[in-house]
């Protein structure tokens, strides 16, 4: 019998739950709920009766009202929304954004289109590890910030930042504070009404659910411009007819999410993981051990060429520390953020654990990447010296 595949690239994306896909199908197929949830019949009530209560379910996982939950895409649009649409609404002449330089592209780059209108822009550098402190957010922040929007846990290196103490700070400046969750909704608790977030990225393919469904927490005092027209769905803050099997989809999908029972199991799966590649000659750890999201770990093998470790470990979803946007491969921001060189990023692989990820998965990757990493080395060692760059 053949091994099954190994997927370790659950912060990417994740396999979608069965009980998702069974949930989804009962309202897509016959005797399901095909009718528009705004239609005024009963058709139209059923709908919208499980569209509130998948509401319910979100809001209830990450302490929230249910009327704080607006239905999108997913979290790039949530942060497109969140951040174009709290300066759209403030009309002041001078206006400063605080963000930092390890967020997720659908940040950095609306960030960018804010600079372009002539925004004032701070950029918050972390630390080796991946840290962004709160006195950092405190000393960025003038009486000109409309925002700070800062994620929760890295994509790629899993650090997870303070948001507890970073919320206190900017309710004491009395300054917005967006953040991106959709790394953590479901591996971590959520406590957005307690903390204290005033807007907050939710989506749901990060954690078994299906892709093209997520939803921004908008806090009920925060005053957002709608960036699409033409529907007062969602409070007037997003458009559109709502996918009622998405977002009934993404209901089910935060009603098994429960971070209690699902982080210790993914932390000891990541903790097989690096204590298996821990042994390898010179591997470092990128990121913060002591603030590490259960799911993700981040590893560089100095001297080993990136693209050559990828290539023999094509047949394992990992992903790799550089972004193949084009045909040069870049190196990632982030593992730039903490200061790696660009070979030393190129070195590096993301692994990512998931619902489904069994302890002989991790077993079975471990020896993989050692074997390769091992024979790379021994090629290398072997080159003769006009081969060395
Ligand atoms: C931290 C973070 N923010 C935002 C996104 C974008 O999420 P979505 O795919 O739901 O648009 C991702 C996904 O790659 C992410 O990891």
């Amino acid at each position: 019998m053949s091994e099954r595949p190994l997927y370790l690239d659950n912060a990417a994306t994740t396999a979608v739950d069965p009980a998702v896909i069974e949930a989804m199908i009962a309202c897509l197929g016959s005797g399901g709920r095909f009718e528009n949830p705004s239609s005024a019949h009963p058709g139209g009530a059923s709908a919208r009766r499980l569209v509130e209560a998948a509401r319910e379910r979100i809001a209830e996982r990450v302490n929230a009202s249910p009327g704080d939950i607006v239905f999108t895409s997913g979290a790039t649009e949530s942060n497109n929304l969140a951040i174009l649409g709290a300066f759209d609404a403030d009309e002041r002449p001078n206006r400063h954004f605080v963000t930092t330089r390890i967020e997720h592209h659908s940040v950095l780059d609306t960030a960018r289109a804010l600079e372009a209108r002539g925004i004032d822009l701070t950029y918050l550098d972390c630390d080796a590890e991946g840290v962004v402190t709160p006195q950092q957010v405190l000393d960025a922040v003038t009486d000109a910030t409309v925002l700070v929007s800062i994620m929760h846990v890295n994509n790629e290196i899993g650090v997870i930042q303070d948001i507890e103490a970073i919320a206190q700070i900017c309710a004491t400046r009395q300054v917005r504070l967006h953040v991106d969750a959709a790394q953590s909704a479901g591996k971590i608790p959520l406590d957005l009404g307690g903390w204290g977030v005033d807007l907050c990225s939710l989506t749901a393919h990060k954690a078994h659910g299906p892709k093209g469904i997520g939803a921004l927490y908008v806090a009920d005092d925060v005053v957002l411009t709608p960036q699409l027209h033409g529907g007062e769905q969602e409070r007037g803050l997003r458009a559109g007819t709502l996918a009622t099997h998405q977002i009934v989809g993404m209901g089910k999908t935060f009603e098994l999410a429960r971070p209690d029972r699902d982080g210790p199991r993914l932390a000891n799966l990541r903790d097989r993981l690096w204590k298996g590649l821990e042994r390898i000659d010179g591997v470092r750890l990128n990121g913060c051990a002591d603030r590490a999201a259960p799911h993700i770990l981040n590893v560089c093998f100095p001297g080993i060429d990136g693209e050559s470790l990828r290539l023999a470990l094509a047949d394992i979803a990992v992903s790799a520390g550089s972004a193949c946007a084009s045909d040069i491969p870049e190196p990632s921001h982030v593992l730039s953020s903490l200061g790696l060189s660009d070979a030393l990023a190129q070195s590096s692989l993301r692994l990512s654990v998931g619902r489904f990820t069994e302890p002989a998965d991790t077993e079975r990757a471990v020896e993989r990447i050692g074997t390769e990493v091992a024979r790379l080395r021994t090629l290398a060692a072997g080159a003769p010296a006009w081969c060395s760059n």
